[in-house]
């Protein structure tokens, strides 16, 4: 989930307890890897390793897998929960292995690599992967959160804070530009809304911010950061609030893409 350039602290705990759909759609990115037995599969940004488990299970004893991710509370989470399974800390752009993989797969990682380093980190997967090697991920894509962080941004700045948005979320062809550019023939791209039920009920929206906000709220004191949570709450309650069922549903929308290495 981490690519070692984000200002985000990342605590285990939390993201599991709290943002545990974040793996659970993963699946479906998963599935459309469909890896083979045998198959060298990468992981990048593996969090705590639950995909990497999946799709490991999948190739197989006979395959190799290896999930890398740049915060090392992460890989440390993904060790203990899957101690058979291969995890290293690595950053995405400088990942250089002694070996070469059948596929490289990605769920909800690359977002947190600022856009001008995205050209260094598909060149460094088109090099880990065999010819006709695949690349298959998932990130956010245009516009993704885009309430969320438009209601942040707002309070910060009325408040007389700098902030700017701090995530890589792509058009499809920003995104397929960088892939071909590294060498890659982009076979999917999609982008698609997908409404997400946040985990915590009335505590979803602040949960997320506390998982994911770090970026946004640079230099800010708790009691601070807390009462810009309060606020973004009070903006967005409307929108995405339901007081029926007592959750909030964010506005995710994603980029997935297969693209095959030439
Ligand atoms: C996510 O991984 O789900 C995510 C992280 C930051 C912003 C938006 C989505």
């Amino acid at each position: 989930m981490s690519d070692g350039s984000s200002a985000n602290e990342w605590d285990p705990d939390a993201y599991d307890r709290d943002t545990g759909f974040v793996h659970e759609y993963g699946g479906s990115v998963a599935e459309l890897l469909d890896p083979a037995p045998g198959e060298r599969v990468l992981d990048l940004g593996c969090g705590t390793g639950h995909l990497t488990a999946d799709i490991a299970e999948r190739v197989g004893e006979s395959g190799a897998v290896v999930g890398v991710d740049a915060a090392a509370e992460m890989v440390a989470r993904a060790r203990e929960t899957y101690p058979t399974l291969r995890f290293e800390v690595a950053d995405a752009r400088e990942y250089a292995p002694d070996r070469s993989f059948d596929a490289v797969f990605s769920n909800a990682a690359l977002h947190w690599i600022p856009r001008a380093d995205q050209p260094a980190v598909a060149e460094r997967v088109a090099d880990l992967l065999e010819p006709d090697g695949r690349f298959v991920a998932e990130l956010g894509g245009t516009g993704n959160v885009a309430a969320v962080v438009d209601a942040t941004l707002a309070e910060l700045r009325d408040r007389g804070r700098e902030a700017e948005h701090p995530w890589y979320f792509p058009t499809v062809g920003e995104h397929a530009a960088v892939l071909e550019g590294a060498g890659f023939e982009v076979r999917l791209a999609r982008l698609f809304d997908r409404p997400t039920e946040l985990d915590g009920g009335r505590e979803g929206l602040a949960d997320w911010l506390d998982v994911f906000g770090d970026s946004l709220f640079a230099g800010l004191d708790d009691g601070e950061r807390a009462a810009v949570v309060s606020a973004v709450e009070d903006r967005l309650r409307g929108d995405l609030f339901d007081a029926d069922s007592g959750t909030w549903t964010a506005d995710y929308r994603r980029l997935r893409f297969v693209a095959v290495r030439e």
